[in-house]
């Protein structure tokens, strides 16, 4: 018997190397240590063994058993490696290749015109302001000198929420909360608030429900007419080239007493009239004035000690005018073939 083990377990090791794969070695295993293997055959003829012999004929069984199992073992642990290595093998990259190209997104042209200004103002110490899209009554109108019932609100036909809630229809707001937050012991105020405005117009190439404005205040001791001019001079001069010249109009704002409209130097004929200019050599700009005493004063500020100007422009008449683009439409409605016109231009990024 004890011969009979040994060549058993010779056979079975021999076996067991030789198995090409995890299925195999998995059926060799059944075979050689499974229940209805010749091992069980084995165990069951020990009771016909004498005393001396059962135990010797026992522990070599145990030894055998064991030897098949770690071979197994072995051989499985083998097999799974060079399984993996296999696979490893075909799934392989070769980062040589050439890659499937990634489109990186641009910056909207306007978001470059609104760059560019605030860059512009921040290089002469201005701050950038923000205020709430969803407005109060108070702040968009009352606080501007628009109490209810003016016939100016009027030119800013509004999207009420509530009664005393709206989408603000400009920018100005923030004017009013600034002013009423500021502490002249800081300094002058110096603010610019680019943002996003709501009227409600029909769309149209030059009309759009939605667009921004920027606005601008300066509030402090001994602001004067003249450092609006100046002011705007330098805007005109930046957003348009050196040679515009801006000239003056006499306007109308609730908020701002005296009110102008600026227009510039036609930057596509240099004033000698031509379409973009409407044959007049000038092209209207933005709106500014001084800001009222009565705006002034309702944010707590006094009127006799300090005075201030504010200007409104839209980004969307700059873009517009600066690339030709004849409908404010194609700002909103992101055609790739529009926007990504306007890739090559971006600044610092
Ligand atoms: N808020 C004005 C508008 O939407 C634009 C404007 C004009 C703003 C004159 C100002 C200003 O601050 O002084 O039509």
């Amino acid at each position: 018997m004890l011969e009979q083990l040994e060549a058993l377990e010779k056979e079975a090791i021999l076996a067991v190397e030789q198995a090409a794969d995890l299925k195999e070695l998995n059926s060799l295993r059944v075979k050689y240590l499974g229940k209805k293997g010749p091992m069980t055959e084995i165990m069951k003829q020990m009771g016909k063994l004498s005393n001396e012999e059962r135990p010797l004929v026992g522990a070599k069984a145990n030894e055998v058993r064991t030897s098949i199992s770690e071979k197994i073992q072995d051989k499985q642990t083998a097999l799974e490696e060079a399984e993996l290595r296999l696979q490893l093998e075909n799934e392989t990259i070769d980062v040589t290749l050439p890659g499937t190209k990634v489109t990186l997104g641009t910056t909207h042209l306007l978001s470059q015109v609104i760059r560019e200004l605030e860059d512009m103002f921040i290089g002469m110490g201005y701050k950038i302001a923000e205020g709430p899209e969803v407005e109060l009554d108070y702040y968009n109108f009352e606080a501007l000198n628009l109490p209810k019932g003016h016939p100016a609100r009027d030119m800013q036909d509004s999207f009420y929420i509530t009664e005393n809630t709206l989408l603000r229809t400009q920018t100005s707001p923030v004017q009013a909360r600034t002013m009423e937050q500021h502490d002249f012991k800081n300094g002058p105020i110096k603010i610019i608030c680019p943002g996003k405005v709501y009227r409600r117009d029909n769309d149209d190439a030059t009309h759009s429900h939605q667009f921004t404005q920027i606005e601008g205040l300066v509030v402090g001791e001994k602001i004067t007419f003249s450092d609006l001019k100046g002011t705007l001079t330098i805007l005109a001069k930046r957003m348009f080239g050196e040679a515009r010249e801006i000239r003056l109009r006499p306007s109308f704002f609730p908020f701002t007493e005296p009110s102008v409209e600026m227009d510039i130097s036609c930057f596509a004929c240099g004033g000698s009239g031509c379409r973009v200019c409407k044959g007049t050599g000038w092209i209207e700009i933005l709106g500014a004035g001084m800001v009222h005493p009565r705006v002034l004063e309702m944010s707590g500020i006094d009127p006799s000690r300090y005075s201030g100007f504010a200007f409104g422009l839209g980004p969307e008449r700059v873009a517009m005018l600066k690339y030709a683009v004849d409908d404010i439409r194609h700002l909103y409605t992101n055609d790739l073939r529009f926007t990504n016109q306007f890739a090559a231009k971006e600044m610092g990024e």
